[in-house]
């Protein structure tokens, strides 16, 4: 039979994503190393731990899967990333700064090509900005700074 339109998209995608050196041996490098530096971190490492406790190994495995699905389109990740972060009231915008901060440098130590960081670091943008806005935006602000 034929392959289907996904099918042969994910796997155009996936040969790229090859290419720039994303592999699923790449994916958990960086999730570990990412890790590693988060919790290293004496503003984010404290929210992460209060939150995580002794779930690490659970929420390792679930975030190369949700890198996984983003970078080769794995199809492993079925989580929902907003209501996680809307109920973390202890988070602030500043917080974002930091984690993308952290995200870049572990990338820029890493990162098996300048197309992997840039493809990362994309990526991770646009997320923050989509969670930040679900966090943060409120419309009676933004009506005031008009
Ligand atoms: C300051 C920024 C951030 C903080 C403090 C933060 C914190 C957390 C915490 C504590 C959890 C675990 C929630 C739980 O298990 O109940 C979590 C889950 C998660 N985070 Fe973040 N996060 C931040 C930014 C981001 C960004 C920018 C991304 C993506 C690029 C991201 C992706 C995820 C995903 C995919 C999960 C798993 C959600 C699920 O399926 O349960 N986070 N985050």
């Amino acid at each position: 039979m034929d392959k289907s339109f996904a099918e042969v998209h994910r796997e155009n995608y996936r040969r790229q994503a090859n290419g720039y050196g994303i592999d699923e041996a790449f994916v958990s490098l960086l999730v570990e190393s990412f890790y590693t530096k988060i919790r290293a971190d004496s503003d984010l490492g404290p929210i992460f731990d209060g939150v995580i406790g002794e779930g690490w190994p659970a929420h390792m495995n679930k975030m190369k899967q949700f890198w996984g699905a983003i970078a080769l389109k794995t199809g492993e990740y079925h989580g929902r990333p907003m209501p996680a972060h809307m109920k973390l009231k202890q988070v602030e915008r500043w917080h974002f700064d930091r984690w993308l901060e952290l995200f870049a440098q572990n990338l820029e130590e890493i990162a098996p090509s300048p197309e992997a960081k840039n493809f990362f670091n994309a990526r991770a943008q646009n997320i923050a900005r989509s969670l930040m806005t679900g966090m943060f935006y409120d419309p009676a602000q933004d009506l005031l700074e008009r």
